[in-house]
C-alpha cells in the first residue's frame, strides 16, 4: 500500500492517500486479529466490501500511528458514521477502485470524498445543485465533480440522514484550479461555514472538508 500523498492542512487536519496494490487476502493478513474480529468479517458478504473494510482500517491505523495515537479499531454510529474506538479523534474515509484515503482531526468533525469527473454528473446536477450553483458550474464536469464531492464531504461531516443536497448543502462560487474553497451546511438549527480543500490525483478529485480555523 504505497502512500502517494500525506499532508497536514491548516487547523490540524491530517490526510493520507494510499494506492491499493494488495489482494483481499494480503490486506486481511496485514490486520491484527484483535482489531479484525471474525464476527465483523462474517457480517460483510461481498469480497469487494471486505477489501474496502480492510483498507479503511489499514489507512486509519497508518494515520493514527503517524500521529502517535493508539489504534484500537473503528466502529460505526447508528447513521454509519465511523469513529475511532477509545479516542476523541474525528475521522473520515473515502474509497475508489484503486485508492483509499482518510483524514483525521483531534476533535472536530471532518468529511472527505474522492471521485472521477464523469458525464453522469450533468444528468443529475439538478438533484444536488441549487439554481445559483448550476449557473456557476456551467455544465463543466470538473466543476460538477468538485461540487458533488464537496457536498458528499459535507454530508459525511454532518453524518446524519435527511440531508437534501440542493437545499441544505452549499458550495460558494470558485474557479477551477483553486485548492481551497468554502461551503455551508444549513440544516435544522445548524448554519455553519466550512473550508474545503481540493486535490487532483491521477484523474480523481479529492476534497477534504473541515472547520474554518478560529482567528
Ligand atoms: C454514505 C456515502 C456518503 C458514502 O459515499 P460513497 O461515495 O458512496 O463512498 P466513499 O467510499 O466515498 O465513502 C465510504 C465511507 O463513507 C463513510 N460513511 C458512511 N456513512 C457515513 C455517514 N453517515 N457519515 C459519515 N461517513 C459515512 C464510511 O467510512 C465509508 O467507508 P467504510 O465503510 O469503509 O468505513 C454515500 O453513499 C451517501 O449515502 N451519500 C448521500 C446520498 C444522498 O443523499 N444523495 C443525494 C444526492 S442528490
Amino acid at each position: 500500500m504505497p502512500v502517494i500523498l500525506e499532508k497536514k492542512y491548516e487547523n490540524d487536519i491530517s490526510l493520507a492517500v494510499w494506492q491499493v496494490t494488495e489482494s483481499h487476502d494480503e490486506l486481511q493478513a496485514m490486520l491484527p486479529s484483535e482489531i479484525l474480529t471474525d464476527a465483523e468479517l462474517a457480517a460483510i458478504r461481498h469480497l469487494q466490501k471486505q477489501t474496502e473494510f480492510f483498507c479503511s482500517r489499514l489507512v486509519i491505523k497508518y494515520l493514527a500511528n503517524s500521529l502517535g495515537i493508539k489504534y484500537l479499531g473503528i466502529k460505526k454510529d447508528e447513521f454509519g458514521k465511523p469513529y475511532l474506538v477509545g479516542s476523541n479523534w474525528q475521522m473520515s474515509i473515502t474509497h475508489t477502485s484503486n485508492y483509499v484515503a482518510a483524514v483525521m482531526h483531534p476533535n472536530e468533525a471532518l468529511g472527505m470524498d474522492m471521485e472521477k469527473p464523469s458525464e453522469k454528473l450533468k444528468r443529475i446536477e439538478h438533484k444536488f445543485l441549487s439554481d445559483l450553483e448550476r449557473i456557476e458550474a456551467e455544465g463543466d464536469i470538473e466543476k460538477l465533480c468538485i461540487y458533488w464531492s464537496a457536498k458528499e464531504a459535507l454530508y459525511k461531516l454532518y453524518g446524519k440522514r435527511k440531508v437534501i443536497f440542493n437545499e441544505n448543502l452549499f458550495v460558494f462560487p470558485f474557479e477551477k484550479g483553486q485548492n481551497k474553497i468554502s461551503g455551508r451546511l444549513k440544516i435544522n438549527e445548524i448554519d455553519e461555514k466550512y473550508n474545503i480543500y481540493v486535490e487532483h490525483i491521477d484523474g480523481y478529485i479529492l476534497v477534504v472538508c473541515g472547520s474554518v480555523p478560529q482567528v
